[in-house]
């Protein structure tokens, strides 16, 4: 990487960085996944798998995965967002890989949240 050694430098690298971020998220559903200490320690990296193979199964290209760390909700941990655009953030909780499958098919497919794994949502 290069060194950066100006103000305009400092500029560039976050444009390019925000440009890449709305290229991987903009207008798509997106869903992220928590994986901070805690997350992964509560099983993120297997309810990341089930996000991947349950996309995979249903050919879903369209929906972006993402990553965030910790967002201070220990005891809720595995957490993953849904962000259908247009609508709220959704934060599902206390998640085992069996309700992936569910969340995927009712929420990023139809539109439907599954308000039993709910524990937050953001306008
Ligand atoms: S490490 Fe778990 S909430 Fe921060």
């Amino acid at each position: 990487m290069p060194k950066i050694s100006s103000l305009e430098d400092l500029r560039k690298i976050k444009e390019e960085a925000s440009d890449l971020t709305s290229a991987r998220s903009g207008g798509r559903v997106r869903i992220i996944i928590g994986m901070g200490t805690c997350g992964i320690a509560a099983g993120a990296r297997a309810i990341m798998d089930a996000v991947m193979r349950e996309l995979e199964k249903r050919g879903l290209k369209d929906v972006s995965v993402e990553t965030t760390g910790c967002i201070g909700m220990c005891q809720q941990e595995p957490l993953l967002d849904v962000i259908r655009p247009g609508e709220p953030r959704i934060t599902y909780g206390r998640l085992t890989t069996e309700d992936v499958p569910r969340i995927v098919a009712e929420h990023v497919v139809n539109g439907n949240i599954v308000e039993d794994k709910v524990i937050g949502r953001t306008d």
